[in-house]
Protein backbone atom coordinates (compact mmCIF):
# COMPACT_ATOMS: atom_id res chain seq x y z
CA UNK A 1 0.00 0.00 0.00
CA UNK A 2 1.30 3.26 -1.00
CA UNK A 3 2.84 5.73 1.92
CA UNK A 4 -0.29 8.50 1.01
CA UNK A 5 -3.26 5.70 1.40
CA UNK A 6 -2.34 5.54 5.23
CA UNK A 7 -4.95 7.15 7.29
CA UNK A 8 -3.89 10.06 9.49
CA UNK A 9 -3.86 13.39 10.44
CA UNK A 10 -1.38 14.75 7.80
CA UNK A 11 -2.60 12.32 4.95
CA UNK A 12 -6.16 13.45 5.57
CA UNK A 13 -5.31 17.28 5.45
CA UNK A 14 -3.24 17.15 2.89
CA UNK A 15 -6.18 15.36 0.45
CA UNK A 16 -8.47 17.69 1.82
CA UNK A 17 -6.78 20.16 0.57
CA UNK A 18 -5.73 19.02 -2.66
CA UNK A 19 -9.30 18.20 -3.06
CA UNK A 20 -10.35 21.84 -1.84
CA UNK A 21 -8.02 23.31 -4.20
CA UNK A 22 -8.81 21.62 -7.57
CA UNK A 23 -12.69 22.58 -6.10
CA UNK A 24 -12.10 26.03 -5.98
CA UNK A 25 -10.01 26.52 -8.97
CA UNK A 26 -13.04 25.25 -11.25
CA UNK A 27 -14.56 28.13 -12.97
CA UNK A 28 -17.34 26.33 -14.58
CA UNK A 29 -19.83 23.41 -14.18
CA UNK A 30 -18.32 21.44 -16.55
CA UNK A 31 -14.92 21.94 -14.87
CA UNK A 32 -16.45 20.96 -11.63
CA UNK A 33 -17.54 17.68 -12.76
CA UNK A 34 -13.93 16.64 -13.57
CA UNK A 35 -13.13 17.97 -10.22
CA UNK A 36 -15.56 15.32 -8.72
CA UNK A 37 -14.58 12.40 -10.54
CA UNK A 38 -11.10 12.95 -9.39
CA UNK A 39 -11.64 14.21 -5.80
CA UNK A 40 -14.67 13.59 -4.26
CA UNK A 41 -16.22 10.15 -6.03
CA UNK A 42 -15.22 6.52 -6.00
CA UNK A 43 -11.20 6.80 -7.10
CA UNK A 44 -10.72 10.04 -5.40
CA UNK A 45 -7.40 9.94 -2.73
CA UNK A 46 -10.11 10.01 -0.13
CA UNK A 47 -12.05 7.50 -1.07
CA UNK A 48 -8.99 4.80 -1.22
CA UNK A 49 -7.91 5.90 1.93
CA UNK A 50 -11.56 5.35 3.29
CA UNK A 51 -11.44 2.06 1.95
CA UNK A 52 -8.38 0.74 3.82
CA UNK A 53 -10.22 1.52 6.97
CA UNK A 54 -11.77 -2.23 7.20
CA UNK A 55 -7.92 -3.29 6.95
CA UNK A 56 -7.03 -1.16 10.03
CA UNK A 57 -6.77 -3.12 13.36
CA UNK A 58 -10.00 -2.72 15.56
CA UNK A 59 -9.05 0.04 17.87
CA UNK A 60 -8.20 2.22 15.55
CA UNK A 61 -10.92 2.35 13.83
CA UNK A 62 -13.11 4.56 15.39
CA UNK A 63 -10.56 7.54 15.44
CA UNK A 64 -9.65 6.70 11.35
CA UNK A 65 -13.59 6.19 10.99
CA UNK A 66 -14.14 9.76 12.59
CA UNK A 67 -10.88 11.39 10.68
CA UNK A 68 -12.77 10.07 7.27
CA UNK A 69 -15.71 11.11 7.84
CA UNK A 70 -15.16 14.73 8.49
CA UNK A 71 -12.57 15.23 6.05
CA UNK A 72 -14.87 13.71 3.09
CA UNK A 73 -17.34 15.97 4.55
CA UNK A 74 -15.46 18.70 4.64
CA UNK A 75 -14.80 17.85 0.67
CA UNK A 76 -18.17 17.26 -0.63
CA UNK A 77 -19.36 20.46 1.57
CA UNK A 78 -17.37 22.40 -0.60
CA UNK A 79 -18.24 20.71 -3.30
CA UNK A 80 -21.85 21.38 -3.27
CA UNK A 81 -21.50 25.40 -2.26
CA UNK A 82 -19.24 25.71 -5.21
CA UNK A 83 -21.57 23.46 -7.64
CA UNK A 84 -24.43 26.41 -5.86
CA UNK A 85 -22.31 29.18 -6.88
CA UNK A 86 -21.31 28.10 -10.22
CA UNK A 87 -25.14 27.61 -11.47
CA UNK A 88 -25.90 30.20 -10.20
CA UNK A 89 -23.55 32.36 -12.39
CA UNK A 90 -24.03 30.42 -15.42
CA UNK A 91 -27.38 30.99 -14.77
CA UNK A 92 -27.24 34.66 -14.51
CA UNK A 93 -24.67 34.90 -17.68
CA UNK A 94 -27.55 32.79 -19.57
CA UNK A 95 -30.07 35.39 -18.85
CA UNK A 96 -27.62 37.90 -19.28
CA UNK A 97 -26.94 36.51 -22.96
CA UNK A 98 -30.59 35.80 -23.85
CA UNK A 99 -31.96 38.91 -22.74
CA UNK A 100 -33.90 41.01 -25.56
CA UNK A 101 -33.71 44.51 -25.82
CA UNK A 102 -37.06 45.52 -26.60
CA UNK A 103 -36.32 48.70 -27.35
CA UNK A 104 -33.28 48.70 -29.62
CA UNK A 105 -34.54 48.98 -33.58
CA UNK A 106 -35.51 45.74 -35.21
CA UNK A 107 -33.11 44.71 -37.99
CA UNK A 108 -34.69 44.53 -41.68
CA UNK A 109 -34.02 42.39 -44.43
CA UNK A 110 -33.34 44.09 -47.30
CA UNK A 111 -36.55 43.27 -49.77
CA UNK A 112 -34.29 43.98 -53.41
CA UNK A 113 -36.26 45.47 -55.72
CA UNK A 114 -37.79 44.65 -59.44
CA UNK A 115 -35.16 45.77 -62.26
CA UNK A 116 -36.90 49.13 -64.14
CA UNK A 117 -36.64 47.45 -67.23
CA UNK A 118 -39.16 44.84 -66.39
CA UNK A 119 -41.11 47.22 -64.97
CA UNK A 120 -40.78 50.03 -68.20
CA UNK A 121 -41.32 46.58 -70.38
CA UNK A 122 -44.12 46.12 -68.36
CA UNK A 123 -46.02 49.22 -68.54
CA UNK A 124 -45.30 49.42 -72.18
CA UNK A 125 -46.87 46.12 -72.47
CA UNK A 126 -50.40 47.27 -70.68
CA UNK A 127 -51.07 50.02 -73.12
CA UNK A 128 -51.73 47.50 -75.50
CA UNK A 129 -53.28 45.21 -73.13
CA UNK A 130 -55.69 48.19 -72.31
CA UNK A 131 -56.49 48.19 -76.02
CA UNK A 132 -57.26 44.35 -76.12
CA UNK A 133 -54.16 43.09 -77.80
CA UNK A 134 -52.48 40.17 -76.33
CA UNK A 135 -48.80 39.82 -75.32
CA UNK A 136 -46.92 37.13 -77.59
CA UNK A 137 -43.39 35.19 -76.64
CA UNK A 138 -40.69 33.61 -78.54
CA UNK A 139 -37.62 31.75 -78.28
CA UNK A 140 -34.47 33.59 -77.68
CA UNK A 141 -32.50 30.88 -79.24
CA UNK A 142 -33.99 31.12 -82.82
CA UNK A 143 -33.81 29.77 -86.30
CA UNK A 144 -32.22 31.75 -88.78
CA UNK A 145 -35.78 31.44 -91.36
CA UNK A 146 -38.07 33.19 -88.41
CA UNK A 147 -35.28 35.96 -87.32
CA UNK A 148 -34.48 36.22 -91.14
CA UNK A 149 -35.59 34.76 -94.30
CA UNK A 150 -39.64 35.05 -93.25
CA UNK A 151 -38.39 39.02 -92.35
CA UNK A 152 -37.91 38.85 -95.89
CA UNK A 153 -34.23 39.55 -95.52
CA UNK A 154 -31.71 38.83 -98.49
CA UNK A 155 -29.54 35.82 -98.35
CA UNK A 156 -26.72 38.10 -98.07
CA UNK A 157 -27.78 41.05 -96.03
CA UNK A 158 -25.36 42.49 -93.77
CA UNK A 159 -27.50 42.43 -90.63
CA UNK A 160 -26.84 38.28 -91.50
CA UNK A 161 -22.94 38.33 -90.90
CA UNK A 162 -21.04 37.28 -88.14
CA UNK A 163 -19.96 40.20 -87.10
CA UNK A 164 -23.47 41.32 -85.76
CA UNK A 165 -25.02 37.77 -85.14
CA UNK A 166 -24.54 35.38 -82.59
CA UNK A 167 -25.12 32.11 -84.73
CA UNK A 168 -25.09 28.98 -82.41
CA UNK A 169 -22.65 26.38 -83.45
CA UNK A 170 -22.61 24.11 -85.31
CA UNK A 171 -23.95 26.92 -87.75
CA UNK A 172 -25.61 24.16 -90.64
CA UNK A 173 -27.77 24.09 -88.18
CA UNK A 174 -29.32 27.80 -88.58
CA UNK A 175 -29.69 28.59 -85.13
CA UNK A 176 -28.94 32.23 -83.66
CA UNK A 177 -29.69 33.92 -81.07
CA UNK A 178 -32.73 36.66 -82.43
CA UNK A 179 -31.08 39.96 -83.28
CA UNK A 180 -34.57 41.56 -82.71
CA UNK A 181 -38.22 40.58 -81.29
CA UNK A 182 -39.31 41.03 -85.05
CA UNK A 183 -39.37 36.86 -85.38
CA UNK A 184 -42.16 36.98 -82.82
CA UNK A 185 -44.43 38.68 -85.60
CA UNK A 186 -44.31 35.58 -88.27
CA UNK A 187 -44.51 33.13 -85.15
CA UNK A 188 -47.45 35.19 -84.11
CA UNK A 189 -49.08 35.13 -87.68
CA UNK A 190 -48.81 30.96 -88.07
CA UNK A 191 -50.02 30.22 -84.17
CA UNK A 192 -53.23 32.74 -83.57
CA UNK A 193 -56.12 33.31 -85.97
CA UNK A 194 -56.42 36.51 -87.82
CA UNK A 195 -57.16 39.34 -86.93
CA UNK A 196 -53.91 39.37 -84.52
CA UNK A 197 -53.09 42.20 -82.32
CA UNK A 198 -50.12 41.26 -80.31
CA UNK A 199 -46.99 43.16 -78.25
CA UNK A 200 -43.77 41.07 -77.70
CA UNK A 201 -41.84 42.22 -74.96
CA UNK A 202 -38.30 40.42 -75.06
CA UNK A 203 -34.78 39.93 -74.75
CA UNK A 204 -32.34 40.43 -77.93
CA UNK A 205 -28.54 39.69 -78.87
CA UNK A 206 -26.02 41.69 -81.09
CA UNK A 207 -22.49 41.43 -81.25
CA UNK A 208 -22.08 44.77 -79.74
CA UNK A 209 -19.35 45.64 -77.14
CA UNK A 210 -20.54 46.69 -73.51
CA UNK A 211 -20.37 50.51 -73.32
CA UNK A 212 -22.40 53.66 -72.14
CA UNK A 213 -24.87 52.78 -74.94
CA UNK A 214 -24.45 49.35 -76.34
CA UNK A 215 -25.02 46.00 -74.51
CA UNK A 216 -25.02 42.78 -76.39
CA UNK A 217 -28.07 41.79 -74.71
CA UNK A 218 -30.73 43.93 -74.60
CA UNK A 219 -34.73 44.09 -74.89
CA UNK A 220 -36.86 45.30 -77.44
CA UNK A 221 -40.88 45.37 -77.31
CA UNK A 222 -42.23 44.41 -81.46
CA UNK A 223 -46.21 44.85 -82.04
CA UNK A 224 -47.70 43.96 -84.83
CA UNK A 225 -51.63 44.23 -85.61
CA UNK A 226 -53.11 42.61 -88.93
CA UNK A 227 -56.38 42.87 -90.12
CA UNK A 228 -58.77 43.90 -92.59
CA UNK A 229 -58.47 47.72 -93.90
CA UNK A 230 -55.18 48.79 -91.61
CA UNK A 231 -53.68 51.65 -92.91
CA UNK A 232 -50.68 53.40 -92.47
CA UNK A 233 -53.15 56.13 -89.96
CA UNK A 234 -53.87 53.30 -87.55
CA UNK A 235 -49.96 52.43 -87.19
CA UNK A 236 -49.68 56.37 -86.75
CA UNK A 237 -52.38 56.07 -84.10
CA UNK A 238 -51.47 53.69 -82.00
CA UNK A 239 -48.15 54.83 -81.62
CA UNK A 240 -49.17 58.02 -80.41
CA UNK A 241 -51.22 56.74 -77.89
CA UNK A 242 -48.06 54.67 -76.67
CA UNK A 243 -46.24 58.25 -76.37
CA UNK A 244 -48.53 59.41 -74.74
CA UNK A 245 -49.46 57.02 -72.24
CA UNK A 246 -45.40 56.74 -71.36
CA UNK A 247 -44.54 60.31 -71.82
CA UNK A 248 -47.33 62.26 -70.97
CA UNK A 249 -50.22 64.26 -73.28
CA UNK A 250 -47.74 67.04 -74.50
CA UNK A 251 -45.82 63.94 -76.64
CA UNK A 252 -46.06 63.63 -80.33
CA UNK A 253 -44.24 60.97 -82.79
CA UNK A 254 -42.52 61.82 -86.02
CA UNK A 255 -42.12 59.16 -89.49
CA UNK A 256 -39.71 59.56 -91.12
CA UNK A 257 -38.91 57.36 -94.41
CA UNK A 258 -36.60 54.52 -93.66
CA UNK A 259 -35.99 50.80 -94.69
CA UNK A 260 -36.66 47.52 -93.42
CA UNK A 261 -36.64 44.43 -95.10
CA UNK A 262 -40.19 43.46 -93.66
CA UNK A 263 -42.04 46.61 -93.69
CA UNK A 264 -43.01 48.73 -96.79
CA UNK A 265 -43.04 51.43 -96.24
CA UNK A 266 -41.20 51.92 -93.55
CA UNK A 267 -40.12 54.66 -90.97
CA UNK A 268 -37.71 55.65 -87.87
CA UNK A 269 -40.12 56.22 -85.04
CA UNK A 270 -39.08 59.91 -83.31
CA UNK A 271 -40.81 61.21 -80.07
CA UNK A 272 -41.67 64.69 -79.06
CA UNK A 273 -40.34 64.10 -75.30
CA UNK A 274 -42.10 66.73 -73.32
CA UNK A 275 -39.82 66.42 -70.13
CA UNK A 276 -36.34 65.45 -71.51
CA UNK A 277 -34.11 66.71 -68.39
CA UNK A 278 -32.35 68.55 -71.42
CA UNK A 279 -35.15 70.17 -72.63
CA UNK A 280 -38.23 68.76 -74.47
CA UNK A 281 -36.61 67.80 -78.13
CA UNK A 282 -37.23 65.09 -80.94
CA UNK A 283 -35.37 61.64 -79.47
CA UNK A 284 -35.13 58.52 -82.04
CA UNK A 285 -37.73 55.48 -80.35
CA UNK A 286 -37.92 53.04 -82.78
CA UNK A 287 -38.72 51.28 -86.36
CA UNK A 288 -41.73 50.44 -87.41
CA UNK A 289 -44.09 50.22 -90.92
CA UNK A 290 -46.69 48.46 -93.32
CA UNK A 291 -46.25 44.88 -92.81
CA UNK A 292 -44.08 43.79 -96.22
CA UNK A 293 -46.63 41.20 -98.37
CA UNK A 294 -43.53 39.16 -98.79
CA UNK A 295 -43.62 38.90 -94.96
CA UNK A 296 -47.63 37.84 -95.47
CA UNK A 297 -47.02 35.56 -97.86
CA UNK A 298 -44.09 33.43 -95.51
CA UNK A 299 -46.66 33.46 -92.79
CA UNK A 300 -49.45 31.73 -95.62
CA UNK A 301 -51.66 34.91 -95.33
CA UNK A 302 -52.94 36.92 -98.46
CA UNK A 303 -51.92 40.34 -98.53
CA UNK A 304 -54.70 40.96 -100.54
CA UNK A 305 -57.00 40.37 -97.93
CA UNK A 306 -55.22 41.16 -94.79
CA UNK A 307 -53.13 44.34 -94.00
CA UNK A 308 -51.25 45.56 -91.11
CA UNK A 309 -48.26 47.37 -89.47
CA UNK A 310 -45.52 46.21 -87.12
CA UNK A 311 -42.84 48.57 -84.46
CA UNK A 312 -40.30 47.65 -82.46
CA UNK A 313 -38.51 49.61 -79.87
CA UNK A 314 -35.59 49.48 -77.81
CA UNK A 315 -36.50 48.90 -74.02
CA UNK A 316 -32.79 50.24 -72.79
CA UNK A 317 -32.69 53.25 -74.77
CA UNK A 318 -36.56 54.12 -73.40
CA UNK A 319 -35.46 53.93 -70.02
CA UNK A 320 -32.38 56.29 -70.65
CA UNK A 321 -33.72 58.97 -72.59
CA UNK A 322 -37.36 58.58 -70.49
CA UNK A 323 -35.45 57.83 -66.83
CA UNK A 324 -32.16 60.04 -67.24
CA UNK A 325 -30.50 56.98 -66.94
CA UNK A 326 -27.06 58.19 -68.34
CA UNK A 327 -24.82 54.55 -68.64
CA UNK A 328 -26.67 51.76 -69.63
CA UNK A 329 -23.64 49.32 -67.94
CA UNK A 330 -26.13 50.30 -64.83
CA UNK A 331 -28.45 48.72 -66.59
CA UNK A 332 -26.88 45.05 -66.79
CA UNK A 333 -24.06 45.15 -63.65
CA UNK A 334 -27.49 43.86 -61.16
CA UNK A 335 -26.78 46.12 -57.86
CA UNK A 336 -29.79 46.40 -56.52
CA UNK A 337 -29.31 50.10 -55.65
CA UNK A 338 -29.95 51.17 -58.78
CA UNK A 339 -32.97 49.43 -59.38
CA UNK A 340 -34.41 50.85 -55.69
CA UNK A 341 -34.05 54.25 -57.33
CA UNK A 342 -36.99 53.50 -59.25
CA UNK A 343 -39.13 51.47 -57.32
CA UNK A 344 -41.97 49.72 -57.91
CA UNK A 345 -43.32 52.69 -60.75
CA UNK A 346 -40.74 53.80 -63.61
N1 LIG B 1 -36.84 44.89 -85.76
C1 LIG B 1 -36.42 46.24 -86.05
C2 LIG B 1 -35.09 46.52 -85.32
O1 LIG B 1 -34.70 45.75 -84.48
C3 LIG B 1 -37.43 47.25 -85.58
C4 LIG B 1 -38.73 47.18 -86.36
C5 LIG B 1 -39.76 46.40 -85.88
C6 LIG B 1 -38.92 47.85 -87.54
C7 LIG B 1 -40.96 46.31 -86.57
C8 LIG B 1 -40.09 47.81 -88.24
C9 LIG B 1 -41.11 47.04 -87.76
O2 LIG B 1 -34.44 47.48 -85.60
Amino acid sequence: MSESLYINPDNAHKAVQDALGAITGATTLAELKEVRSAHVGEKSLLSRMNATLKDLPGDQKAAAGKLMGESKAQVQQAFDARETELQAAEETQRLQDEALDLTSLGSRRPTGARHPLSVLMEDMADVFVAMGWEIAEGPEVEHEWFNFDALNFDADHPARAMQDTFFVEPVDRHLLLRTHTSPVQIRSLLQRDLPVYVVAPGRVYRTDELDATHTPVFHQMEGIAIDKGLTMAHLRGTLEHLARAMFGPDARIRLRANYFPFTEPSAELDIWHPTFVGGARWIEWGGCGMVNPNVLRAAGIDPEEYQGFAFGMGIERTLMFRNNVSDMRDMVEGDVRFSEQFGMVV
